[in-house]
């Protein structure tokens, strides 16, 4: 069965679109539409969170509160969920929610541009907790926020006070909301158009392969953190878009004893949890990838199909050992994710094939990590450089060394000749830190560009090799961490 529709429940009602453009974004039709327009737009580009908006979700039988950038996510994603914005947080009579009024009573709004954007943030964190958070939480669930004036003491100390609670109207109407997303859950296809320009959504790989097969023009979305944007940045003329975020199976996470395996779908939110329990770096680089709304949002498939030169995932599964596979009309293929990335914007993905799940090794006992991001700031920023290595020991000596880089070269690639050179040496001898690193000039030409020169990119990416293999050694020679390796990460939102 196809649906021509989407549905969605708003206010207690369920409404149901047939008539959109499928580059519609949620923040249009938000505020040209509905005329709901308390949801801002400011950078439309996902940084700055004034649309963040809240979209409820069943998951087990619970209800999940997901902050998103409305600017950045196409209506047609919102099948399915409760879409919540600011204007929905006060009770009827006027009574503020516990956000809102602690953002009030602190002083946590001047020009009030943001307000909306942190009020839904901090509604999806209220929640979310069971105890009061940490002020370290707290930057974390704002990283995606940005306010220019008030400044972020009052807006953290608001949220600390609000948000420990789960006691709003919300919760206390929870049983009578998740049977509404209930009744409107279903396994159809969605097909909103016509065969030369639609949204689709298909329920099923088999859809999903049948119609790229038919349109192979047509443009895959996960997340659309990185589509939105071709839409309200490059103006691109997008007309057939086929979303993946409904297919059963592309959701699915699976662990053996040795692999971990991510259907392309997965949300890099939940894929944080079982990929950060691997290395306590990894979980620092995945909480500090874009913003809680960003990794909400983002997907595992589509972080590694953007080729990005520059993401944070690819280093890490090249790292690990990682394979793609992907499925175009009845043939399946899987290959190393190294070979997947060919040249700057060429991936090994033929026109109407799609990603259907990434696998990794787990890292064995004698097996040491090490990932490091380098940015201009802490939070939400795009690296310069990225590194992940991962070492084999037999005792002391090096047998196996994988180390990729991101914003090295025009795809994510892995350093082989500084790889070749660890091979047999003996990992407590700085001579091999040095030599490993003096090798980076070989595997690569950097360029030169807004976030760091070629000559800045070769002399990082050499320290982040010796810092990393000193580490593993236990006898850095001087301190390589502001705070200890287990102390500097705590669980991503
Ligand atoms: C504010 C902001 C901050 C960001 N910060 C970071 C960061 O810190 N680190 C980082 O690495 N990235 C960052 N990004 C980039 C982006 O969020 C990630 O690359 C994200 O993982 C993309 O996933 P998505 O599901 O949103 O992809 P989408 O935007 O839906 O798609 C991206 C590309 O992948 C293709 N695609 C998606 N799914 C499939 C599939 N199953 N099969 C085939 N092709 C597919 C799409 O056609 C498109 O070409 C940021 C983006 C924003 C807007
Ligand atoms: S308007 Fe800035 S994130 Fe959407
Ligand atoms: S209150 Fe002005 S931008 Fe935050």
């Amino acid at each position: 069965m196809t649906r021509d529709f989407i549905r969605f429940v708003r206010r207690g009602r369920v409404v149901e679109l047939r008539d959109f453009s499928a580059r519609t974004t949620l923040l249009d039709w938000l505020r040209l539409d509905e005329r709901s327009t308390g949801t801002k737009e400011a950078c439309a580009e996902g940084d700055c969170g004034a649309c963040t908006v809240v979209l409820a979700r069943r998951r087990d039988d619970t209800m999940a509160y997901e902050p998103v950038n409305a600017c950045i996510t196409l209506l047609g994603q919102i099948d399915g969920a409760e879409l919540i914005t600011v204007e929905d947080l006060a009770a009827p009579d006027g009574t503020l929610h516990p956000v809102q009024a602690a953002l009030v009573e602190r002083h946590g709004s001047q020009c009030g541009f943001c307000t909306p954007g942190i009020v839904m943030s901090l509604f999806a964190h209220y929640h979310r907790v069971s105890a009061p958070p940490t002020r370290a939480e707290i930057d974390d669930v704002l990283a995606g926020n940005l306010c220019r004036c008030t400044g972020y003491r009052p807006i953290v100390d608001a949220a600390i006070a609000a948000c420990n609670d789960r006691n709003d109207r919300f919760t206390a109407d929870e049983p009578a909301r998740l049977a509404r997303l209930e009744a409107i859950a279903d396994d159809e296809d969605i097909l909103v158009g016509d065969d030369g320009a639609f949204f689709a959504a298909p329920a099923r790989e088999d859809t999903l392969a049948a119609l790229l097969d038919a349109h192979p023009d047509a443009t895959i979305v996960a997340g659309a953190t990185d589509v939105g944007l071709w839409i309200t940045k490059k103006l691109m003329p997008l007309s057939k878009i086929v979303h993946v975020g409904r297919v059963v199976g592309l959701d699915m996470i699976e662990e053996s004893e040795t692999t971990l395996t991510f259907g392309a779908a997965v949300p890099l939110a939940r894929a944080a949890e079982d990929l950060g329990a691997l290395d306590p770096d990894i979980a620092e680089i995945l909480r500090r990838f874009g913003s809680v709304q960003v990794r909400t949002a983002g997907t595992v498939g589509g972080s590694i199909a953007n080729a990005s030169p520059i993401g944070d995932l690819a280093p890490i599964l090249l790292a690990l050992g990682g394979t793609i596979a992907m499925r175009k009309g009845m043939a399946v293929r899987t290959l190393p994710i190294e070979e997947f990335f060919i040249d700057y914007g060429k991936q090994d993905r033929a026109a109407g094939e799609y990603v259907r799940h990434l696998t990794i090794q787990k890292p064995g006992e004698t097996t040491l990590v090490r990932a490091f991001k380098i940015t201009k700031r802490m939070d939400e920023d795009i690296s310069t450089v990225m590194m992940a290595m991962a070492i084999t020991l037999d005792g002391d000596v090096i047998t196996s060394a994988r180390i990729a880089f991101g914003g090295m070269a025009g795809i994510p690639k892995r350093a082989t000749q500084v790889e070749a050179a660890l091979a047999g040496a003996r990992l407590a001898d700085p001579a091999t830190w040095r030599t490993a690193a003096s090798r980076l000039g070989d595997d690569f030409t950097p360029l030169t560009d807004q976030r760091g020169s070629a000559a800045y990119r070769l002399t990082v990416a050499g320290n982040l090799i010796v810092k990393g293999l000193a580490e593993m050694a236990g006898t850095p020679t001087t301190r390589t961490r502001v705070k200890p390796r287990a102390e500097v990460f705590h669980a991503a939102p």
